[in-house]
């Protein structure tokens, strides 16, 4: 068959993935291929059991692989083949040398401009998909023109917005689409090729364009303002559970300010994810190196808030729980960073399991989708740790649950029958207010919300 347009994406993860499938799923006429370099991850996008749960997402891979969407792992022939190329490799937060810490660590995002260089032998439209600092583009251009072997590259930056969990509905229907390209005919060339995929499906108004840098930078401002809600929410849940107060109907007062809006004002353990944290600390290495130290300090608070509310959640079950957890079996419902996903990364749930084991408690933990990656993410912890799939199994003979995943089955679960199999006094600590606390204090649970009046027994 003969495609119109064929289309690579480099990094076959959580956002190269899902946006390819939603880009061949929408796009017929065109063939889109996804490379890695990692060839379990690419057998596992061949297999029937894909590298990511996200709902909706198997039913279209099935429809779309084998007809116009493609996974391998040859980058190389992949590069040669495409007029467009998506980059969505991995950009962590860098472990090592100035920065560590902080900065982005660059060298995956960089063997890839060095690979297209190496390979191209015509005219690649490269798009920044990965989530960049600002002035990245710059880089690129430098190092795929190094070569000076008259091949033309026009970079443009294509940020993703996708969250995990909801990615299907986030690609099919998205609140935008931001091209940033150069401003030069070459470059607005190239953003009116990257314009016309997405108009496949998503309407004019709702794909913007803007200069390059702009765009780069307003991926790592989106998600600074989504995590500064969250944790302006939570630090005043600290406040609401030393006054009585209530964090729901605050955070329902106030989201009802059409100018503040409802979204992201849910308290809970803090945010995980594998980007909130690592794109702030990277926009905080941005200012600091550009000599804005009070513009640092400011964002740099929004992740201490995060830390300040995990540590906080671990002290009020050690308080509530008569100062020791030695010896107590405690329960985890939920390990994934957020509902609807298996992913791990930065979950929350990471930092309170080790503070719980310090502590010498043993762990049961359940979730509905992350247990693989739970093993994974705690194999260096040493300590009593039992993985139990079935949650009304998990909680048996324990002494507490604590909630750390907003999973709908969790609210729907018979506690009466739950209570009855807990060692006594037994206790719920509920991490994402998701549960029913006057009835779980009428079974008789000792019940700990996040942010509202705690309801005990004692
Ligand atoms: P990921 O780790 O799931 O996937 C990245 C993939 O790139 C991996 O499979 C890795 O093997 C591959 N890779 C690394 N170097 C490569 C190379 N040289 N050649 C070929 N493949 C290579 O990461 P992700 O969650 O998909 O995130 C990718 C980027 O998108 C990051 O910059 C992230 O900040 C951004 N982002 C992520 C999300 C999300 O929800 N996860 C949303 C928006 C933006
Ligand atoms: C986030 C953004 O929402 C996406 O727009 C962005 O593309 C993505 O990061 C990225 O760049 O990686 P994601 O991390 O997948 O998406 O999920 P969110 O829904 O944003 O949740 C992040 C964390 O905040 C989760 O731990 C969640 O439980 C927590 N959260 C969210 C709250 O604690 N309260 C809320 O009200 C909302």
């Amino acid at each position: 068959m003969n495609f119109k347009k064929t289309i690579l994406c480099i990094g076959a993860g959580y956002v190269g993935g899902p946006t390819m499938a939603m880009i061949a799923y929408k796009c017929p006429q065109y063939k889109v291929t996804v490379v890695d370099i990692n060839p379990e991850r690419i057998a596992l996008w061949n297999s029937d059991d894909l590298p990511i749960y996200e709902p909706g997402l198997d039913e279209i891979v099935k429809t779309v692989r084998g007809r116009n969407l493609f996974f391998n792992t040859d980058i190389e022939k992949g590069i040669k083949e495409s007029e467009i190329i998506f980059v969505s490799v991995n950009t962590p937060t860098k472990t090592y040398g100035t920065g560590a810490g902080m900065a982005a660590d660059l060298q995956y995002w960089e063997k890839t401009a060095r690979q297209i260089r190496e390979s191209a032998e015509s005219h690649k439209i490269v798009v920044e998909k990965s989530t960049l600092p600002v002035k990245t583009a710059l880089a690129m251009e430098r190092i795929l023109t190094s070569m000076n072997n008259g091949i033309r590259f026009d970079v443009l930056s294509n940020p993703e917005f996708l969250a995990e969990g909801s990615a299907v509905k986030d690609l099919e229907d998205p609140d935008r689409i931001l091209i940033g390209s150069r401003e030069t005919p070459d470059g607005l060339k190239a953003r009116d090729e990257l314009v016309e995929i997405y108009a496949n499906w998503v309407s004019g108004e709702r794909i913007i364009t803007s200069n390059i840098w702009s765009s780069e930078l307003s991926k790592l401002v989106s998600n600074a303002f989504l995590a500064q809600r969250i944790s302006s929410i939570n630090s005043i849940s600290a406040l609401c559970e030393k006054t009585d107060a209530n964090i729901t109907e605050v955070s329902r007062a106030v989201g009802m300010d059409s100018r503040v809006g409802n979204k992201f004002l849910n308290a809970g353990i803090g945010f995980g994810g594998s980007c909130f944290k690592k794109d702030i600390l990277n926009l905080v290495y941005i200012c600091r190196f550009q000599g804005l130290d009070e513009v640092a300090d400011y964002w740099e608070g929004v992740v201490k808030i995060n830390d300040y509310q995990k540590e906080r959640f671990i002290l009020n079950m050690l308080g509530a729980m008569f100062n020791t957890l030695a010896g107590k079996k405690i329960c985890l419902f939920g390990f994934a960073f957020k509902a609807n996903t298996g992913d791990t990364r930065e979950s929350p749930a990471i930092l309170i399991a080790g503070r719980l084991v310090e502590e010498k408690a043993d762990l049961i933990i359940t979730d509905p989708q992350a247990l693989k990656n739970a093993m994974i993410a705690l194999s260096d912890i040493n300590g009593q740790i039992n993985y139990v799939e079935d949650p009304y199994d998990a909680a048996a003979g324990c002494d507490a649950i604590a909630v750390m995943t907003e999973w709908d089955m969790y609210a729907g679960l018979d506690f009466e029958k739950i209570y009855k199999s807990m060692t006594k006094p037994a206790f719920i600590f509920d991490g994402r207010n998701i549960l029913d606390h006057e009835k779980l204090f009428e079974i008789g649970f000792n019940v700990y919300p996040t942010g509202k009046p705690a309801l005990t027994h004692f």
